[in-house]
């Protein structure tokens, strides 16, 4: 099977795992994960930093680098490493599904290419304020106009268009009740975009930014490797690499487990 069509949740064995502890860093030695400040804040969960640091020893120290849970990513890793190694199957699935509506609709590249990273924040980095985290982590890769329409998608989700074939998302009513308002800052974003040349460009993601998933549908993210090559600037160290703004941030997707 071509192993980089295989996906990390659906496979393990092709990669070494932690009983051939040479293949990673800190060789013998247990290598304790602390877990994001940010997920455990607020959720009731125990603060686990000040345990950990206490049973920290010369056999037990945190992780740094390649984790043997995970699959080992490409030393110049590129995009598709990323929807394929480290993204959840749902922001996997969403992405490309969305991007694949968009194509079939006969929609033009750049529309394509933002439908495919919306979202791409919620894959492997986070979910909150995701329109906007997508939008800088693509944002030295793409064109203007496609970092533009990722923000403010955000924000144009909570808002019909009904002239544009846009109306408010059920699933948001099952989200976050119907009686949901959004704050002030998502209401002017709206203003904003809607005054804005490039309405269109955002306003279409939202049309194709699906949720129905259905169980047996399949889409080869190779399908979309001739888009993303004419618009988004791969790096040739990879990204991570290269040195650019948000370099760190596909990092951490790297390497989520880093204690520093
Ligand atoms: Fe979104
Ligand atoms: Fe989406």
């Amino acid at each position: 099977m071509d192993d980089k069509r295989i996906r990390h949740d659906e496979q393990s064995s092709a990669y070494p795992r932690e009983d051939d502890p040479s293949a990673y860093p800190q060789a013998g030695r247990e290598r304790m994960i602390l877990p994001q400040p940010i997920s455990a804040l607020g959720t009731g969960l125990p603060n686990v930093e000040k345990a950990m640091l206490q049973r920290m020893s010369p056999e037990r120290v945190f992780m740094m680098g390649d984790n043997p849970g995970l699959p080992r990513m490409p030393k110049a890793p590129k995009l598709l490493d990323f929807f394929r190694l480290r993204f959840s199957e749902i922001t996997f699935r969403h992405l490309l599904q969305s991007a694949k509506t968009a194509l079939e609709a006969g929609q033009d590249e750049k529309i394509v290419i933002a439908c495919l990273l919306h979202d791409i924040s919620n894959g492997a980095l986070l979910r909150t304020e995701h329109g906007y985290w997508s939008a800088q982590l693509v944002a030295p890769y793409v064109s203007e106009e496609v970092a533009w329409a990722i923000r403010y998608h955000q924000a144009l989700r909570y808002f019909a268009d009904e002239a544009a074939g846009f109306k408010y998302p059920d699933a948001y009513n099952q989200f976050f009740g119907p009686d949901y308002e959004p704050p002030e800052y998502i209401q002017q974003a709206h203003r904003e975009a809607r005054a804005h040349r490039w309405y269109m460009t955002s306003r279409l993601i939202t049309i194709y930014d699906m949720y129905s998933f259905q169980e047996n549908w399949s889409v080869d993210p190779e399908q979309f490797t001739d888009i993303i090559g004419r618009n988004f600037k791969e790096p040739k160290e990879g990204l991570g690499f290269d040195g650019s703004p948000t370099a760190h941030m596909w990092r951490t997707m790297i390497w989520p487990n880093n204690f520093l």
